[in-house]
Protein backbone atom coordinates (compact mmCIF):
# COMPACT_ATOMS: atom_id res chain seq x y z
CA UNK A 1 0.00 0.00 0.00
CA UNK A 2 1.76 3.30 -0.99
CA UNK A 3 1.70 6.66 1.47
CA UNK A 4 -0.96 8.70 0.80
CA UNK A 5 -1.02 12.84 2.02
CA UNK A 6 -4.86 13.69 1.74
CA UNK A 7 -4.81 14.63 5.34
CA UNK A 8 -3.04 16.16 8.00
CA UNK A 9 -3.54 13.12 9.95
CA UNK A 10 -2.06 11.07 7.44
CA UNK A 11 1.17 12.07 9.35
CA UNK A 12 2.54 11.36 13.11
CA UNK A 13 3.75 14.06 15.12
CA UNK A 14 6.73 13.06 14.63
CA UNK A 15 6.89 12.67 10.77
CA UNK A 16 5.07 16.20 10.49
CA UNK A 17 8.38 17.52 12.49
CA UNK A 18 10.93 15.91 10.36
CA UNK A 19 8.99 17.48 7.40
CA UNK A 20 9.28 20.64 8.45
CA UNK A 21 13.12 19.85 9.30
CA UNK A 22 13.73 18.39 6.25
CA UNK A 23 12.00 21.15 4.61
CA UNK A 24 14.13 23.61 6.48
CA UNK A 25 17.47 21.86 5.25
CA UNK A 26 16.39 21.45 1.57
CA UNK A 27 15.73 25.39 1.85
CA UNK A 28 18.99 25.95 3.18
CA UNK A 29 20.71 23.66 0.49
CA UNK A 30 19.26 25.60 -1.95
CA UNK A 31 19.91 28.67 -1.21
CA UNK A 32 23.48 27.75 -0.97
CA UNK A 33 23.21 26.49 -4.36
CA UNK A 34 23.62 22.87 -4.01
CA UNK A 35 22.43 20.18 -6.46
CA UNK A 36 19.36 18.63 -5.16
CA UNK A 37 18.28 16.71 -8.76
CA UNK A 38 19.95 13.44 -7.50
CA UNK A 39 16.58 13.34 -5.09
CA UNK A 40 13.47 12.23 -7.14
CA UNK A 41 16.17 11.91 -10.46
CA UNK A 42 13.79 10.64 -13.45
CA UNK A 43 10.80 10.48 -10.85
CA UNK A 44 7.21 11.33 -12.43
CA UNK A 45 4.27 13.31 -10.75
CA UNK A 46 1.06 13.73 -12.12
CA UNK A 47 -0.97 16.91 -11.38
CA UNK A 48 -4.91 16.95 -11.86
CA UNK A 49 -6.60 20.19 -11.31
CA UNK A 50 -9.91 20.85 -10.74
CA UNK A 51 -10.05 24.19 -9.99
CA UNK A 52 -7.51 27.25 -10.13
CA UNK A 53 -4.01 27.51 -8.99
CA UNK A 54 -0.83 29.66 -8.51
CA UNK A 55 0.98 28.55 -5.67
CA UNK A 56 0.09 24.84 -5.49
CA UNK A 57 1.23 24.62 -9.25
CA UNK A 58 4.26 26.35 -8.86
CA UNK A 59 5.37 24.41 -5.41
CA UNK A 60 4.52 21.10 -7.31
CA UNK A 61 6.01 21.49 -10.55
CA UNK A 62 9.49 23.54 -9.62
CA UNK A 63 9.97 21.59 -6.82
CA UNK A 64 9.95 18.53 -8.73
CA UNK A 65 12.02 19.99 -11.29
CA UNK A 66 14.50 20.93 -8.42
CA UNK A 67 15.03 17.64 -7.13
CA UNK A 68 15.62 16.05 -10.97
CA UNK A 69 11.93 14.64 -11.71
CA UNK A 70 9.53 15.75 -13.96
CA UNK A 71 5.80 16.90 -13.76
CA UNK A 72 2.81 16.27 -15.89
CA UNK A 73 -0.29 18.42 -15.66
CA UNK A 74 -3.09 16.42 -16.79
CA UNK A 75 -5.63 18.63 -18.15
CA UNK A 76 -9.24 18.36 -16.75
CA UNK A 77 -10.65 19.26 -20.56
CA UNK A 78 -8.56 16.52 -22.04
CA UNK A 79 -9.24 13.36 -19.50
CA UNK A 80 -12.60 14.73 -18.91
CA UNK A 81 -13.01 12.30 -15.52
CA UNK A 82 -16.21 10.48 -15.14
CA UNK A 83 -17.06 11.73 -19.08
CA UNK A 84 -14.83 10.05 -21.33
CA UNK A 85 -13.51 7.00 -18.23
CA UNK A 86 -14.17 6.91 -15.09
CA UNK A 87 -12.21 8.23 -12.17
CA UNK A 88 -10.65 4.34 -10.95
CA UNK A 89 -9.75 3.24 -14.39
CA UNK A 90 -7.72 7.17 -14.78
CA UNK A 91 -6.20 5.89 -11.29
CA UNK A 92 -5.08 2.50 -12.85
CA UNK A 93 -3.33 3.72 -15.58
CA UNK A 94 -1.88 6.86 -13.93
CA UNK A 95 -0.49 4.21 -11.76
CA UNK A 96 1.50 2.75 -14.20
CA UNK A 97 3.08 5.52 -15.67
CA UNK A 98 3.77 7.94 -12.62
CA UNK A 99 5.27 7.60 -9.32
CA UNK A 100 3.02 9.78 -7.50
CA UNK A 101 -0.43 12.06 -8.00
CA UNK A 102 -1.25 15.74 -6.77
CA UNK A 103 -4.88 15.90 -7.30
CA UNK A 104 -6.49 19.60 -6.78
CA UNK A 105 -10.54 19.19 -6.37
CA UNK A 106 -13.93 19.57 -5.10
CA UNK A 107 -14.58 16.38 -2.85
CA UNK A 108 -12.49 14.65 -0.32
CA UNK A 109 -14.22 11.48 -1.46
CA UNK A 110 -12.49 12.15 -4.38
CA UNK A 111 -9.05 12.15 -3.52
CA UNK A 112 -10.14 8.60 -0.89
CA UNK A 113 -11.49 6.96 -4.41
CA UNK A 114 -8.64 7.66 -6.47
CA UNK A 115 -6.30 6.74 -3.97
CA UNK A 116 -8.26 3.27 -3.56
CA UNK A 117 -7.53 2.26 -7.05
CA UNK A 118 -4.07 3.97 -7.54
CA UNK A 119 -0.92 2.27 -6.23
CA UNK A 120 0.85 5.14 -6.31
CA UNK A 121 1.03 7.77 -3.73
CA UNK A 122 -1.59 10.91 -3.63
CA UNK A 123 -1.69 13.82 -2.37
CA UNK A 124 -4.67 16.55 -1.72
CA UNK A 125 -3.36 20.04 -3.34
CA UNK A 126 -6.41 21.51 -1.96
CA UNK A 127 -10.14 19.75 -1.53
CA UNK A 128 -13.13 21.64 -0.09
CA UNK A 129 -12.43 20.04 3.60
CA UNK A 130 -8.82 20.25 3.61
CA UNK A 131 -5.40 22.39 2.64
CA UNK A 132 -2.56 19.93 3.89
CA UNK A 133 0.42 20.86 2.19
CA UNK A 134 -0.66 24.58 2.80
CA UNK A 135 -0.67 23.54 6.66
CA UNK A 136 3.04 22.21 6.23
CA UNK A 137 4.11 26.06 4.66
CA UNK A 138 2.41 27.84 7.32
CA UNK A 139 3.76 25.89 10.13
CA UNK A 140 7.45 25.93 8.49
CA UNK A 141 6.77 30.23 8.26
CA UNK A 142 5.84 30.33 12.16
CA UNK A 143 8.47 27.73 13.00
CA UNK A 144 11.45 29.89 11.17
CA UNK A 145 9.65 33.35 12.63
CA UNK A 146 9.27 32.39 16.80
CA UNK A 147 12.05 29.53 16.20
CA UNK A 148 9.30 26.87 18.24
CA UNK A 149 6.18 25.95 18.38
CA UNK A 150 6.20 26.52 22.08
CA UNK A 151 3.63 28.58 23.53
CA UNK A 152 2.07 30.41 20.49
CA UNK A 153 -0.99 30.80 19.98
CA UNK A 154 -2.93 31.08 16.79
CA UNK A 155 -6.01 33.14 15.90
CA UNK A 156 -8.04 32.36 12.52
CA UNK A 157 -10.23 35.30 11.69
CA UNK A 158 -13.11 33.40 8.87
CA UNK A 159 -14.40 30.85 7.31
CA UNK A 160 -14.45 27.78 8.97
CA UNK A 161 -12.92 26.07 5.69
CA UNK A 162 -10.35 23.87 4.07
CA UNK A 163 -7.73 25.88 5.35
CA UNK A 164 -7.88 26.05 8.96
CA UNK A 165 -9.60 22.15 9.28
CA UNK A 166 -6.00 21.40 8.11
CA UNK A 167 -4.38 23.77 10.68
CA UNK A 168 -6.58 22.67 12.89
CA UNK A 169 -5.53 18.91 12.85
CA UNK A 170 -1.94 20.02 13.25
CA UNK A 171 -2.12 22.42 16.15
CA UNK A 172 -3.89 19.27 17.64
CA UNK A 173 -0.45 17.18 17.16
CA UNK A 174 1.92 19.91 17.86
CA UNK A 175 0.09 20.99 21.26
CA UNK A 176 -0.72 24.90 19.33
CA UNK A 177 -3.35 26.60 20.83
CA UNK A 178 -5.88 27.99 18.07
CA UNK A 179 -8.64 30.03 17.90
CA UNK A 180 -11.27 30.67 15.28
CA UNK A 181 -13.62 33.79 15.04
CA UNK A 182 -16.08 32.98 13.07
CA UNK A 183 -20.15 33.95 11.86
CA UNK A 184 -22.79 31.64 13.09
CA UNK A 185 -22.98 29.09 11.22
CA UNK A 186 -19.83 28.71 9.25
CA UNK A 187 -17.73 27.19 11.85
CA UNK A 188 -15.31 24.66 11.16
CA UNK A 189 -17.04 20.70 11.32
CA UNK A 190 -16.56 19.47 14.56
CA UNK A 191 -14.22 16.51 13.92
CA UNK A 192 -11.59 19.31 13.46
CA UNK A 193 -11.98 20.74 17.09
CA UNK A 194 -9.91 19.03 19.58
CA UNK A 195 -8.22 20.57 23.03
CA UNK A 196 -6.38 22.94 22.07
CA UNK A 197 -8.88 24.75 19.22
CA UNK A 198 -11.77 27.03 20.64
CA UNK A 199 -14.62 28.63 18.58
CA UNK A 200 -16.06 31.67 19.02
CA UNK A 201 -17.94 34.52 17.11
CA UNK A 202 -16.20 37.43 18.57
CA UNK A 203 -12.93 38.81 16.71
CA UNK A 204 -11.40 40.06 19.69
CA UNK A 205 -11.75 37.01 21.82
CA UNK A 206 -10.08 35.10 19.34
CA UNK A 207 -7.32 37.60 18.15
CA UNK A 208 -6.61 38.10 21.87
CA UNK A 209 -3.03 37.84 23.22
CA UNK A 210 -2.26 36.02 19.42
CA UNK A 211 1.40 35.36 18.08
CA UNK A 212 -0.36 34.53 14.99
CA UNK A 213 -2.87 35.96 13.14
CA UNK A 214 -4.38 33.89 9.99
CA UNK A 215 -7.28 34.41 7.79
CA UNK A 216 -8.34 33.51 4.41
CA UNK A 217 -10.92 33.87 1.69
CA UNK A 218 -14.72 34.76 2.75
CA UNK A 219 -15.39 32.90 -0.07
CA UNK A 220 -13.17 29.55 -1.28
CA UNK A 221 -13.04 28.08 -4.84
CA UNK A 222 -16.65 26.69 -5.99
CA UNK A 223 -18.45 29.04 -3.67
CA UNK A 224 -18.56 31.87 -5.76
CA UNK A 225 -22.02 31.91 -7.03
CA UNK A 226 -22.78 33.02 -2.74
CA UNK A 227 -20.07 35.38 -2.67
CA UNK A 228 -22.16 38.11 -2.76
CA UNK A 229 -24.15 37.00 0.15
CA UNK A 230 -21.00 35.88 2.19
CA UNK A 231 -19.56 39.47 1.82
CA UNK A 232 -22.65 40.58 4.14
CA UNK A 233 -21.96 37.28 6.44
CA UNK A 234 -18.64 37.85 6.68
CA UNK A 235 -18.62 42.06 7.41
CA UNK A 236 -16.29 42.20 10.38
CA UNK A 237 -14.27 39.02 10.38
CA UNK A 238 -11.79 41.32 8.92
CA UNK A 239 -7.51 41.76 10.32
CA UNK A 240 -7.11 45.10 10.08
CA UNK A 241 -4.72 47.60 12.19
CA UNK A 242 -7.41 48.29 14.83
CA UNK A 243 -7.32 44.24 15.67
CA UNK A 244 -3.93 44.15 15.67
CA UNK A 245 -3.38 46.87 17.92
CA UNK A 246 -6.26 45.95 19.91
CA UNK A 247 -5.94 42.20 20.81
CA UNK A 248 -2.93 40.56 19.42
CA UNK A 249 0.34 40.34 20.78
CA UNK A 250 2.16 43.36 19.40
CA UNK A 251 4.92 40.94 17.88
CA UNK A 252 2.52 39.03 16.20
CA UNK A 253 2.67 38.32 12.75
CA UNK A 254 -0.43 38.09 10.25
CA UNK A 255 -0.47 34.79 7.69
CA UNK A 256 -2.74 34.63 4.62
CA UNK A 257 -2.64 31.26 2.23
CA UNK A 258 -3.41 33.60 -0.77
CA UNK A 259 -5.18 34.98 -3.05
CA UNK A 260 -6.25 37.78 -0.40
CA UNK A 261 -9.12 40.05 -1.21
CA UNK A 262 -8.15 43.01 0.14
CA UNK A 263 -10.80 44.80 1.83
CA UNK A 264 -12.61 41.88 2.61
CA UNK A 265 -10.88 39.34 4.85
CA UNK A 266 -7.82 41.79 5.30
CA UNK A 267 -7.24 45.33 4.72
CA UNK A 268 -4.76 46.51 2.00
CA UNK A 269 -2.95 48.20 4.95
CA UNK A 270 -2.43 44.97 6.53
CA UNK A 271 -1.37 42.65 3.88
CA UNK A 272 1.26 45.26 2.94
CA UNK A 273 2.42 45.91 6.71
CA UNK A 274 3.13 42.05 6.89
CA UNK A 275 4.09 41.37 2.98
CA UNK A 276 7.17 39.69 3.86
CA UNK A 277 5.91 36.98 6.35
CA UNK A 278 2.86 36.31 3.52
CA UNK A 279 5.21 36.27 0.92
CA UNK A 280 7.72 33.82 3.29
CA UNK A 281 4.51 31.61 3.81
CA UNK A 282 4.14 31.57 0.00
CA UNK A 283 8.03 30.80 -0.72
CA UNK A 284 7.81 28.03 1.96
CA UNK A 285 4.90 26.08 0.17
CA UNK A 286 7.92 24.74 -2.15
CA UNK A 287 9.99 23.94 0.25
CA UNK A 288 7.71 21.51 2.12
CA UNK A 289 6.39 20.53 -0.89
CA UNK A 290 9.91 19.03 -1.81
CA UNK A 291 9.86 17.56 1.80
CA UNK A 292 6.10 15.90 0.71
CA UNK A 293 7.50 14.36 -2.77
CA UNK A 294 10.65 13.26 -0.99
CA UNK A 295 9.20 11.08 1.64
CA UNK A 296 6.49 9.98 -0.60
CA UNK A 297 8.78 9.43 -3.76
CA UNK A 298 12.23 8.47 -2.46
CA UNK A 299 12.08 4.95 -2.92
N1 LIG B 1 -2.41 28.95 -1.26
C1 LIG B 1 -2.69 28.26 -2.37
O1 LIG B 1 -3.00 27.06 -2.34
O2 LIG B 1 -2.56 28.97 -3.52
P1 LIG B 1 -3.09 28.51 -4.95
O3 LIG B 1 -4.56 28.35 -4.85
O4 LIG B 1 -2.68 29.62 -5.88
O5 LIG B 1 -2.42 27.21 -5.32
N1 LIG C 1 -10.01 28.41 1.10
C1 LIG C 1 -9.43 28.78 -0.16
C2 LIG C 1 -7.97 28.47 -0.16
C3 LIG C 1 -7.24 28.88 -1.42
C4 LIG C 1 -5.80 28.51 -1.37
C5 LIG C 1 -10.14 28.03 -1.28
O1 LIG C 1 -10.44 26.84 -1.11
O2 LIG C 1 -10.39 28.63 -2.32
Amino acid sequence: MPKNFLSINDVSKEELLKLLDRASELKADLKAGKDQSHILKGKTLGMIFEKPSLRTRMSFEVGINQLGGFAVVLNTSEIQIDQRETRADISRVMSRYLNAVMIRTFGQEVLEETARHATIPVINGLSDLEHPCQTLADLLTIKEHFGSFDGIKIAYIGDGNNTVHSLMLACAKLDIKISIACPVGYEPKREFESEFSTITHGVGEAAHDADVVYTDVWSSMGQEKDAQRRKKVFQGYQVNKALMADYAKPTAIVLHCLPAHRGEEITAEALEKHENTILNQAENRLHTQKAVLEWLMKS
